[in-house]
Formats: C-alpha cells, sequence, structure tokens
C-alpha cells in the first residue's frame, strides 16, 4: 500500500515564501501520495504553482456549515473548489485554543460530505503518556470525533501525534507508535462499525530527514504528518522519497 506523506506548513509562511516552498517541491517523484498543507489564503496560489505535479493540496481547517453568516471561517466546500484533496482537523495546537471532539466530528462530517479526505489528529500529553494513559485516551477522542460518522467508500485518515514528540526533537520510538497505531486503526473501525474500512493511520511529531524510514517500515504505520521539516524544501523532499 502507499504511504501517505502530509506536510502541515501551520502558520508559518507568507504568501510569498507558500510560493517558493510549492515551487521548491513541485518536480517531487515519489512512490508515496505525497500532500502539503499552507495556510488558506495561499491554497489557489499553491495549487497554480502545483499544476501538474503529484502533490496534492490540503487545507489546515475548516467549518461546518456550507455558508453563511460565519466570520472568518471556511467551508469544507470551499476547499473542495480551490483544489484541496485533505483537510486536517482537531490538531493539537487547535485543540489547545478550545477546538473539541464535538466539533471535530461535525467537521469531519462536513468534509467527507464535501469530498474532502480528514485527517483527524489525535494524541495525549506528556503526562498521560507517563501514566500509562496514552490509549485510554485516544480512544475517547477517536470515539467522540468518529461518532455517527459514514464513510460509505471513502477514506479517513487519523493522524496520531503525541503532544509531547510534536516540534520539541523528542518523536516517539517507532515500535511504540507502531503498536499505538494497531490500535488507533481498530477502534476507529469499530467507532466506524465497519471491521474493513478504509482507515489510514499517520504518525507525527518530530519526524525529520533521518528518522522517517525508521517510521516509514513499521507495518501499521500508513504515513507521516510533518510539521517544522516541512518548510525545508529538499528536507521534506526526502521524506517524502522515503520507503
Ligand atoms: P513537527 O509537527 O513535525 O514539527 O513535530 C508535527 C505536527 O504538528 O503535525
Amino acid at each position: 500500500m502507499k504511504k501517505l506523506i502530509i506536510g502541515n506548513w501551520k502558520m508559518n509562511l507568507g504568501l510569498k515564501g507558500s510560493l517558493a516552498l510549492a515551487r521548491a517541491l513541485k518536480g517531487l517523484k515519489s512512490k508515496n501520495e505525497v500532500g502539503v498543507c499552507p495556510s488558506d489564503f495561499a491554497l489557489a496560489g499553491v495549487k497554480a504553482v502545483l499544476g501538474k505535479s503529484q502533490i496534492k493540496l490540503g487545507a489546515q481547517n475548516c467549518f461546518w456549515e456550507a455558508s453563511g453568516a460565519y466570520t472568518g471561517q471556511t467551508s469544507a466546500a470551499s476547499l473542495k473548489e480551490l483544489g484541496c484533496a485533505y483537510v486536517i482537523l482537531g490538531h493539537s495546537e487547535l485543540r489547545a485554543l478550545g477546538e473539541s471532539c464535538r466539533r471535530v466530528n461535525l467537521k469531519a462530517k462536513a468534509a467527507l460530505a464535501r469530498g474532502l479526505t480528514p485527517v483527524i489528529c489525535v494524541g495525549e500529553d506528556w503526562t498521560k503518556y507517563k501514566a500509562g494513559k496514552s490509549r485510554a485516551f485516544v480512544s475517547g477522542q477517536i470515539k467522540r470525533a468518529l461518532a455517527g460518522l459514514k464513510l460509505g467508500g471513502k477514506q479517513l485518515v487519523i493522524a496520531y501525534e503525541p503532544l509531547w514528540a510534536i516540534g520539541s526533537g523528542r518523536p516517539l520510538q517507532a515500535e511504540a507508535a507502531d503498536a499505538t497505531q494497531a490500535f488507533i486503526k481498530s477502534e476507529a473501525r469499530k467507532a466506524l462499525k465497519q471491521s474493513r474500512a478504509a482507515v489510514a493511520v499517520l504518525y507525527g511529531g518530530s519526524v525529520n530527514a533521518a528518522n522517517a524510514k525508521n517510521f516509514l517500515r513499521q507495518g501499521n504505520i500508513d504515513g507521516l504528518l510533518i510539521g517544522g521539516a516541512s518548510l525545508k524544501a529538499q528536507e521534506f523532499k526526502k521524506i517524502a522519497e522515503t520507503h
């Protein structure tokens, strides 16, 4: 199966910087499926730069309503119109600002209805990790985020990102990630009530060109969600071309 490598540019680049990074990446050739998620204001520009590149486009969030008086929000339909294939939902940085599982659930439903693949982020903090409560915690997040979700034949992506591994230079050990990711896939399928649902589970948290292979060779790691290292063109290319 193809691995999925997604770069999350977060709020790091302006328009010029986003276009420059897209230009540097567009020639990338990989056996993996590759996507980048710029800020909303850069989506159209990045899409135009990528042209026929194999790199797909994603957004970092969306709103659940289709349109209306929702100042500052972007609908899943608009993201689709801009050419997005994915939308990251429930990233821990957004959860830290008050994003709830209920909202992630509504957003995931809207995304699926508009033909976007939701990339739902889950992950425990350091205290829960140390207390051995990672599984119980992510299981709760998955149940709430996936309640009532109907995939039909569509794909769902879950990104397992231990909070303490994000941006810290301290990734979770690949073997430990692998075991938790098998658990996550099975919990997601249970929540969806579909034993063979198309669920891909990515690992995220301090992945770089040097450690990517170690994660990708694990059987239960279907791909990677990359933050910091996705902002460096050569480094991201190396990761994207790893298999
Ligand atoms: P990082 O971020 O690769 O910089 O640790 C991962 C993420 O937040 O998705």
